[in-house]
Order: structure tokens, then sequence, then C-alpha cells
């Protein structure tokens, strides 16, 4: 403490701990899952960015998204026929599921000098054929991207960085009692004014730190959504497939 400046000093004694740790603000609050109307004042349903499709085979609806009791968030999977194809990257993916996704109504920036805090409790399958997931993703061209969550059906979750468009970063570990409430955090820090460093932890354990280079200042969509089939293989489940969230917070660092 030798170096403490006179202002620092000077304005020690009218600061408690608390307030200076008040300085971190809240985003999203961990009521956002309290009730349908707390939902909808922070999120949309479907992509954030519009449309029901994306990169697997699940149409995405507002049906099959609930709070299934008070602070939890509910996506059912459920097995459909008869649905038109998504097209993605110029193919033609057929929609085998309706499911749902939502979107955060706000976008999230790294700050210079400052960072966000993500983090919730999931319970998210890892059979074959459902692609639970919590990831950001760019506003404006791509990447950014943080997969702070995704299970692919491998019985493993995911945590993944695109460095950049052609360098990804990622860590795959084993995803024990998929049935339980795991909890995941995901700290995103500007570290030069350019890139952001990507902090990850489940059940309270650091399990690895990636770079996401020039994310600094760049907006980010905030998306919970239960894809199925595509990157989780297939077929997927003949039966009803759920994915739960719950603690959801989202706050400045
Ligand atoms: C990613 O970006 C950071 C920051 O620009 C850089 O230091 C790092 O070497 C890059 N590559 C990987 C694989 O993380
Ligand atoms: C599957 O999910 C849908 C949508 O939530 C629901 O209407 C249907 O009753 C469920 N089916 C079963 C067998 O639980």
């Amino acid at each position: 403490m030798r170096s403490l400046s006179l202002t620092a000093v000077l304005l020690l004694p009218f600061s408690t701990a608390s307030t200076l740790k008040a300085r971190a603000s809240t985003l999203i609050p961990s009521t956002v899952f309290d009730s349908t109307a707390n939902l909808e004042q922070y999120f949309t349903y479907n992509y954030p960015w519009g449309g029901d499709t994306h990169n697997g085979g699940a149409r995405m609806d507002k049906a099959h998204v609930s709070i299934s009791s008070p602070g939890t968030l509910t996506i059912t999977a459920q097995p459909v026929k008869g649905q038109k194809p998504a097209t993605h990257g110029g193919k033609q993916i057929a929609i085998n599921y309706l499911s749902g996704a939502v979107g955060a109504k706000q976008h999230f920036t790294v700050p210079k000098g400052g960072g966000l805090v993500f983090s919730g409790s999931f319970q998210a399958t890892t059979t074959k054929g459902t692609w639970p997931a919590f990831w950001l993703t760019a506003v404006n061209g791509w990447p950014p991207e943080v997969d702070m969550a995704e299970w692919k059906g491998s019985g493993k979750i995911s945590f993944n960085t695109f460095n950049t468009s052609s360098v990804l970063s990622w860590k795959d570990v084993t995803y024990s009692n998929p049935s339980q409430f795991h909890d995941i955090k995901c700290q995103l820090r500007d570290i030069n004014g350019k890139d952001t460093q990507v902090k990850y932890w489940m059940d309270g354990v650091e399990v690895t730190t990636h770079y996401g280079k020039d994310y600094t200042e760049k907006p980010l969509y905030l998306v919970i959504n239960l894809q199925m089939e595509g990157s989780s293989g297939s077929p997927g489940p003949t039966t009803n497939t759920t994915y739960s969230v719950k603690n959801l917070q989202v706050t400045t660092l």
C-alpha cells in the first residue's frame, strides 16, 4: 500500500467495501425467470437476430419455452413431422423438432478496461441429437462467438471461443450427472483495449481460459436455445427433451 495516492487516501474513509463492490452493475437480474413477465422484459423468443431456425433440426417457437416453476426457464424439444426444412449456409436441413430459443433484448459489450460476467445453473442433456447451448455471438459480422456452454450429444460439455474466424479454442469436459443442475460461469475481460480474455467455470471450478482477438467493444447477442441434431448427431430422440436454466445473471465486472 506504499503507493496509495492522496486521492485514494482521502476517499477511502468514505467508501466501505460494499460500496466499492457495488460498482459492478446488474444487466440481467437473477429474478429474470421468476415469471413470464420478467422473462419477456429481458428476452425475446426465437433467435435475437430474427428467424426461427438456425444450424440444426429444430424450429423454434414461443410455445416450447416456459417458466416451469418460479425461477426456472424450461425449453422443450418435441419430435414433429411435416415441417418445411431450414436453410443454413446454403444447405437445407430437415426439421424434425419444434423447440425453443430466447435471445436477450440488450446487446452486451466488453468495454475497454472492463468486463462482463454471465452465470447460471443448467440442466442439459448429453443424448445424441440434442444440442442445448448458452452462448454469445456477434451482432455485426462474425466472430466474436463464445460458447459459454454447449452440449453436443457426446456425453461432454464444450467451452469454445473463436479467437478469429479460423482459429477456435475449445475445451471439452466429461459431463457427469446431466439430470442434475450444474453451475456455469463465464467471465469476459478486456486485456489491452482490444482483445478479451474469456474464463470459464463449472460447478465453481475454473475450467479454462481463452482469448478473443479484437472482441473488446464489439456488441454481442446472448442466446439460450435447445437446438437438435446438427452438430449433436442424428437421429435425435423420439420423445420430448427438456433444457432448464435457473439463477441466470449477467453483471459487469
Ligand atoms: C488469440 O488472441 C489473443 C489476443 O489477440 C492472442 O494473444 C492469442 O495468441 C490468440 N490465439 C489463440 C490460439 O488463443
Ligand atoms: C411434449 O411437449 C409438448 C410441448 O411442450 C407437449 O404439448 C406435449 O404434451 C409433450 N408430450 C409428452 C408426451 O410429454
